[in-house]
């Protein structure tokens, strides 16, 4: 039987295991393989981010909005919801294969609600033209 998420030791299994499997993406692993130096730190960060989504706490100190429009701006503007539908259905992926129960649900809703959030913000800080 799978388990149901509890602390931030499986916050932690979920994060890489997601990670492995997005650097390993043929379509979008070099987003993150070309822009992220520091994976040690990236996934800290992505630990904090997800435990203080789920159990609360101020761990996470960051502006995914700010981030995001860096990357799209590195990437020179070229990401599309195709590469948003990618990563959302990895992260969908991981966590059925992983987990069960609430925060499954949770986790699900809260990344494809922020993922609009980005995309959109994203398209909104693109030069105009
Ligand atoms: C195709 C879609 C995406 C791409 C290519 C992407 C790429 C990246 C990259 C390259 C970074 C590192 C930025 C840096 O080092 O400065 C990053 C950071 C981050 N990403 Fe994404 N991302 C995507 C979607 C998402 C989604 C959907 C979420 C959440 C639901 C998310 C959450 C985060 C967070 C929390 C950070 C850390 C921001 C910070 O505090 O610095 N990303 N992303």
């Amino acid at each position: 039987m799978k388990k149901q998420i509890e602390n931030r030791e499986d916050i932690s299994l979920l994060v890489n295991t997601f990670y492995t499997k997005i650097r390993a993406n043929t379509e979008i692993g070099f987003y993150f393989n070309d822009m992220i130096k520091d994976w040690d730190e990236h996934l800290d960060k992505l630990i904090d981010f997800w435990e203080t989504n789920i159990f609360g706490g101020k761990k996470y100190k960051g502006n995914p909005i700010e981030a995001h429009n860096k990357v799209d701006a590195y990437f020179n503007h070229k990401i599309s919801s195709h590469e948003f539908g990618i990563w959302l259905n990895i992260w969908f992926e991981t966590l059925d294969e992983l987990f069960e129960g609430e925060h499954v649900d949770t986790l699900k809703r809260r990344a494809r609600k922020m993922s609009t959030f980005l995309y959109l913000s994203m398209f909104e800080n693109r030069p105009k033209g």
